[in-house]
């Protein structure tokens, strides 16, 4: 079981506002508008410090600033929020596009942050193709932002999605990031050509801010940077009948449960992962019958005010109240494709993805 003392790492969707739009990204729709069912939310540095109790977490050592739909950098108060978990020694890092703030507020961070602190920069490519996944964000300001964060003693990494259109400028972003000061850079074979309802996608529509087509996102050629689980996912589905069947049958090993990791949301919500808060908004997420499924699982828990941080404890929803209620559904009634086609036996799309990819301790 789950308990509120084991837990080591929380990842936290600050804010669901971005000045992006990334057409894999859940918060839209290919890359052009914003999901209508997100309401858009920034948690504030007194919420904050109402929903976790770092205080009290005796295991807690890392909070990483990422979620699913949106950017911490968007969270004004994200240097004040960092501020007040360094006063506990948590270790802290974000995920950003690094497309917002101005070099100075970079640079206000690198001084709050410590030596085992860091930034991951989203960037998929150099000046002349960063935008195509990346839209919205300027490669001037996020250069500079960058750099602005490296210049005052900040530790950051640079994690590169690999498409058909960036490929070839791998190694070259490679050397880029060592120019400027970066101290790791990762290479990521995404997953996410496998959609939202678990379907295999070949090539990924972009929509501008009309959602009208406007380009289009392709797998690598080079084999070196595809996610073997793509190809794979035809094997399961030959095992098993289809993908969804595999899912709710495999057994299941959680695998942020093994790493004592938890997850919260902007809206309130607690789930061991991310990959389950993007059951709960969008059309293809609210069609795929997990998303019922989830709402099930709140209502046997005793609905939101049970599995929800803003109207109940983190210790409560952790030890008694929502994590036993999901924990039982991986082996009993009710259980999420999600976490099948996760943290099933036979297929490790995120594991996958992650290959070359490494942070300190998260
Ligand atoms: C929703 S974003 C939140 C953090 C931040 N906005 C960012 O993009 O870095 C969560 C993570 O998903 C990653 N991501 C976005 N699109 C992806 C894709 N197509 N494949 C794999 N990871 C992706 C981001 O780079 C980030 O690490
Ligand atoms: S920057 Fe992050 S949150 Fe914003 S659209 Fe891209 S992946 Fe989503
Ligand atoms: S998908 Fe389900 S089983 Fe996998 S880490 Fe998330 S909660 Fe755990």
């Amino acid at each position: 079981m789950y308990k509120l003392d084991d837990v080591i790492t929380v990842e936290w969707e600050i804010t669901n506002r971005c000045n992006a739009s990334c057409p894999q990204c859940p918060r839209n729709n290919y890359g052009g508008s914003v999901i209508e069912s997100l309401k858009l939310t920034t948690i504030t540095l007194e919420q904050a410090k109402k929903m976790l109790p770092v205080g009290s977490m005796k295991s807690l050592r890392t909070v990483y600033f990422c979620g699913t739909y949106g950017d911490p950098a968007v969270n004004i108060e994200l240097i004040e929020i960092c501020s007040w978990l360094k006063q506990y020694n948590i270790q802290v890092s974000l995920h950003t596009n690094g497309g917002l703030q101005k070099p100075e507020w970079w640079k206000k961070l690198a001084n709050v942050l410590d030596k085992d602190d860091f930034v991951v920069f989203s960037i998929d490519g150099l000046s002349d193709t960063n935008h195509v996944y990346r839209r919205g964000v300027n490669w001037k300001t996020l250069i500079n932002n960058a750099s602005a964060f490296i210049n005052a003693g900040g530790n950051a990494h640079w994690d590169f999605i690999v498409f058909r259109h960036n490929e070839h400028q791998v190694q070259a972003a490679e050397a880029f990031s060592n120019t400027l000061g970066f101290k790791k850079f990762n290479y990521k074979k995404t997953h996410r050509f496998i959609n939202k309802k678990h379907d295999r996608v070949e090539v990924w529509p972009i929509y501008d801010i009309h959602d009208k087509l406007v380009d289009k996102l392709e797998i690598p050629n080079n084999p070196v940077y595809i996610n073997n689980q793509i190809s794979k996912l035809e094997k399961v589905n030959k095992q098993h009948g289809d993908f969804f069947t595999y899912t709710m049958s495999t057994p299941i090993t959680c695998y942020h449960k093994s790493l004592g990791k938890i997850y919260i949301g902007a809206d309130g919500y607690v789930f061991p992962c991310g990959w389950l808060h993007d059951r709960m908004y969008g059309i293809e997420a609210e069609q795929h019958p997990d998303h019922k499924a989830l709402f099930k699982l709140f209502e046997q828990a005793g609905g939101i005010e049970k599995v929800n941080l803003n109207y109940n404890s983190l210790k409560n929803i952790i030890n008694t109240d929502w994590f036993p209620v999901l924990e039982s559904s991986w082996t009993g009634e009710g259980r999420l494709s999600r976490c099948g086609a996760v943290c099933g036996a036979s297929f490790n799309p995120v594991g996958a993805q992650n290959e070359n990819v490494s942070y300190w301790g998260v």
